[in-house]
């Protein structure tokens, strides 16, 4: 029997306590045990909940208590969290989470203190919810150099922008919806501004990469500057605009990363990806390119990776799993801003101005206004030349 504590009952931690309650036979056919959830706990009671009786509100009972053997962190955030999180892998419990920013901000302190007292800390869910992107990257691409990784990354911005363009909904409205489906933030700052896909970004990138990558490193961009015209506009020449997390390994070993809103062409196939879904492409110097791609939030989707990893944990109680990065480097971080990039303009220089400043630019469309996609060529270059052009709009284009 494997006994589950459950920190925080939000919408994971009760999609965790349904999805233990609906699979349990299954579950335990699977792993050759039980798996019984012990307790839940968090500050508030639920009186009207199946799971109410299970609610506690002091932490020490669960760290003392020796039968929990997994503790499932879903509080969110990177103070109680961490502080409990410390606190039950110091106790000897393999601890599992859904919290992104609390394993791209100490993951690897907290890895180093499970590993010396030989238990997990497993995060699957903290990336793309329910796809299964971090194992397969760990295991199955285990063979490979990878090179480059990129995603959307955060459920709710991609929720936002497609409600926006396919529904005609306002900003408000979609952000609304997102919150009342349980895909938000508790603050959505961090999904619009773009700090929880800079958080997903820099935990692909610790794991693909083996060094850490903290968030602050990472130049952020949002959702909240894009214009519907330009989002409109693109789509009528065949693109679409996604918010993506990107790091790039250059051939120096340097890993460069950034999270900003793209244009993605049509025939790409991250192009479709829509509503709360999202998708991850890895690319690995053996295997090519591979895409991961389902719901990247939600109650049940998100737990279903976080009781996988339960499963896990209790399939790895004796010979635990490695996982870890090596710390933060200076020299080994390279310059988003050299990337090699084209951009999406739309400024009123007029037509001779833009091809003085950008020869063989590809031109979208053409009124009062010019929208265009620069050549290729370093960010830093691009953005010194579209100045000269005072743009009213400008988004990165991938590939
Ligand atoms: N707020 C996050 C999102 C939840 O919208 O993707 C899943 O990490």
């Amino acid at each position: 029997m494997i006994n589950v504590a459950v920190l925080g009952f939000g919408t994971v931690g009760a999609g965790v306590a349904e999805v233990l309650e609906k699979n349990g036979a299954l579950i335990a056919g699977r792993l050759g045990e039980d798996v019984r959830l012990k307790y839940i706990l968090d500050i508030r009671d639920f009186p009207d909940s199946p799971f109410g009786h299970l609610v506690i509100h002091d932490f020490s009972l669960i760290e003392q208590d020796p039968e929990i053997d997994v503790v499932v962190e879903t509080i969110g955030g990177a103070s109680v969290a961490w502080e409990y999180t410390r606190r039950a892998l110091a106790a000897g419990k393999h601890v599992v989470t859904s919290n992104k920013e609390l394993v791209a901000v100490h993951g690897a302190g907290l890895l180093q203190l499970a590993r010396e007292k030989n238990v997990n800390y497993l995060f699957e869910a903290a990336v793309g919810g329910g796809i299964p992107v971090l194992r397969p990257i760990q295991q199955c691409l285990a063979a490979n150099e990878i090179e480059e990784i990129y995603g959307i990354l955060n459920g709710t911005t991609n929720y936002i922008l497609t409600r926006m363009v396919h529904a005609g909904v306002s900003f408000g409205e979609a952000l609304r919806e997102a919150q009342s489906l349980g895909y938000a933030e508790q603050d959505p700052t961090a999904d619009v501004a773009g700090y929880d896909a800079c958080r997903k970004i820099c935990i692909l990138a610790d794991l693909a990469f083996g060094r850490e990558l903290p968030p602050e490193q990472v130049p952020t961009e949002g959702i909240s500057d894009i214009a519907l015209e330009d989002v409109t506009l693109v789509e009528r020449a065949g693109w679409r605009v996604k918010l993506l997390g990107r790091a790039v390994r250059g051939v120096d070993g340097r890993v460069s990363a950034y999270v900003a809103p793209h244009l993605i062409h049509e025939r790409h196939p991250m192009a479709g990806v829509a509503d709360v879904f999202n998708a991850v492409l890895v690319r690995g110097n053996a295997v090519g390119e591979v895409m991961f791609y389902g719901p990247g939030a939600g109650k049940l989707p998100t737990a279903s990776a976080v009781v996988a990893d339960v499963i896990d944990a209790a399939r790895h109680r004796t010979k635990r799993k490695e996982i870890g990065w090596a710390p933060w480097d200076a020299a080994a971080a390279g310059d988003p801003q050299a990337l090699p990039m084209r951009l999406y303009l739309r400024t009123a220089a007029g037509r001779a101005r833009v091809e003085e400043v950008f020869p063989g630019s590809e031109i979208l469309a053409e009124a009062e206004e010019i929208a265009l996609i620069t050549p290729r060529m370093a960010r830093c270059e691009a953005e010194k030349r579209a100045a000269g052009l005072r743009p009213c709009a400008k988004l990165c284009v991938l590939g």
